[in-house]
């Protein structure tokens, strides 16, 4: 029952930039210093992904950024084909935006906790990777090619839940009503005697009115007496013999007779026998579909890579970035470079774009000074984010960049700056402090 869960695999630790918690905290990647706000992160500011599972990649790739050259320019092959072509892209990410999370069914599917309505959201999700496959073929890069090589539809799974689930099933798995006509024929033949179960009891209805004169004879159905036939106590004389009491109201008597209470028999021994059989074929399916669970995790990998790619090409348009040349040397040359989170919030004059030259020549540190407020701390983690964001495979917020690639960054922050309020590490200090000489004067 466990075969959601994915065999472990190797992460080899050289294959990745090391990032600590403080760097992660100070560069405010995941999540932003301060936590009264919420201020954009690395994270918000990239993510441009449409499915739950390209937004749990997306984080992936974010926080271990690669150090390896060849799969580096894998994925920025990749995005930049998927910058270059509007058209598909904006079709690719219409139909991820339709599919739901293919991982969460799937393990619900497995443990048996799905209900009619997750296979139906499975089958309506499923239904998109035909149309995303049509735009899959022509892409040249190789990232984008394996994605078609590995492209499964599933349009078996699919047919198999359309086939036999109803396009708006109830919730619940437990009262019927869930299974297409059609599918199983004893189901079939039972719904066909709830149907002539209902037309017998309008027929004894109109005879019994007939028999004993009784305008106002009703057959009628409640779920603690079940079937009944109600006559009012005008009229209780003319009550023939082969009526049994069943119970007295102020103004009426309920009474069956052999024939209602046989019917009855019948009716609902036919509708607990249609639930009990709906659920049946309902767990037969969902174990089905169980059986295919390889392919729909496959699937689902896909689709969060194919997301990942298209949202940063996507971020990669908006934001006016420019794809780095990413080589195995030390120098880190950066043109008119700017914070990608920062430049969002600086309204008033708009970012000023700053150089970096950093090589393992003359330029192997750089100590920067200045007054308060000048941008330090911003210019800073502004290098460290560019090359974050190239070794992960991302476009960068530059005019051109040459990003050497690095194995580690490290930081340090004193004070806690909050750079998107406007909060530089100065000023911070003098806010305290003029809060405190306020309060105590
Ligand atoms: N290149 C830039 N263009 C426009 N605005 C910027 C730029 N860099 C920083 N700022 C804005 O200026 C403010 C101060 O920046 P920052 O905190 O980096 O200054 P600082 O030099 O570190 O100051 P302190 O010495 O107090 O630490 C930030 O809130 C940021 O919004
Ligand atoms: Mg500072």
């Amino acid at each position: 029952a466990h075969a959601h869960i994915r065999r472990p695999w190797i992460r080899l630790l050289e294959h990745e930039m090391q990032l600590d918690q403080t760097t992660l905290r100070n560069l405010e990647i995941l999540k932003p210093v301060s936590e009264q706000r919420q201020s954009p992160t690395l994270l918000t500011t990239l993510d441009q992904t449409k499915t739950p599972m390209g937004t749990r990649l997306l984080r992936q790739w974010i926080v271990r950024p690669l150090t390896q050259l060849t799969a580096i320019q894998l994925r920025q092959e990749a995005v930049k084909e998927l910058v270059s072509n509007l058209g598909p892209r904006m079709r690719i990410r219409e139909h991820l935006k339709a599919v739901q999370d293919l991982e969460r069914l799937n393990s619900r599917i497995v443990l048996e906790v799905a209900n009619p309505r997750d296979l139906i959201n499975l089958q309506r999700s499923l239904e998109n990777l035909l149309f995303l496959q049509e735009h899959l073929p022509s892409f040249q890069s190789a990232m984008l090619q394996t994605i078609h090589a590995a492209w499964d539809p599933l349009l078996d799974v699919s047919s198999w839940i359309a086939d036999t689930i109803i396009p708006n099933p109830p919730l619940s798995a437990k009262e019927g009503g869930i299974i297409r006509e059609g599918v199983n024929a004893e189901l079939d033949e039972l719904r066909i005697l709830a149907k002539e179960g209902t037309r017998l009891l309008a027929e004894m209805e109109t005879r019994e009115r007939n028999r004993t004169g009784i305008d106002s004879l009703k057959v009628k159905f409640n779920q603690v007496f079940g079937y009944y036939i109600e006559v009012t106590k005008a009229n209780l004389s003319r009550v023939p013999s082969d009526f049994h009491r069943k119970q007295t109201l102020v103004n009426a008597e309920r009474f069956t007779t052999g024939e209602l209470q046989d019917l009855e028999g019948r009716l609902s021994s036919a509708d607990q026998k249609m639930k009990s059989l709906e659920g049946q074929l309902f767990g037969e399916i969902r174990l089905r579909i169980a059986s295919a669970t390889t392919r729909i995790q496959g699937m689902a990998q896909q689709l969060a890579t194919l997301d990942v790619l298209t949202g940063l090409a996507e971020a990669a348009t908006i934001n006016r970035y420019h794809q780095p040349t990413v080589h195995e040397g030390g120098t880190i040359q950066i043109t008119e470079g700017r914070h990608p989170v920062i430049e969002h919030i600086q309204h008033s004059e708009g970012f000023i774009p700053n150089d970096t030259v950093l090589d393992l020549d003359t330029n192997r540190l750089l100590l920067i000074t200045g007054p308060n407020m000048a941008g330090k701390s911003t210019y800073l983690r502004q290098v460290a984010l560019i090359v974050l964001m190239a070794q992960m495979g991302s476009f960068v917020p530059a005019d051109s960049a040459r990003i050497g690639i690095v194995d580690r960054i490290f930081t340090r922050v004193g004070a806690a700056d909050d750079l998107s309020a406007g909060q530089s590490t100065f000023m911070v200090e003098m806010s305290e402090t003029a809060r405190i000489l306020d309060t105590a004067a």
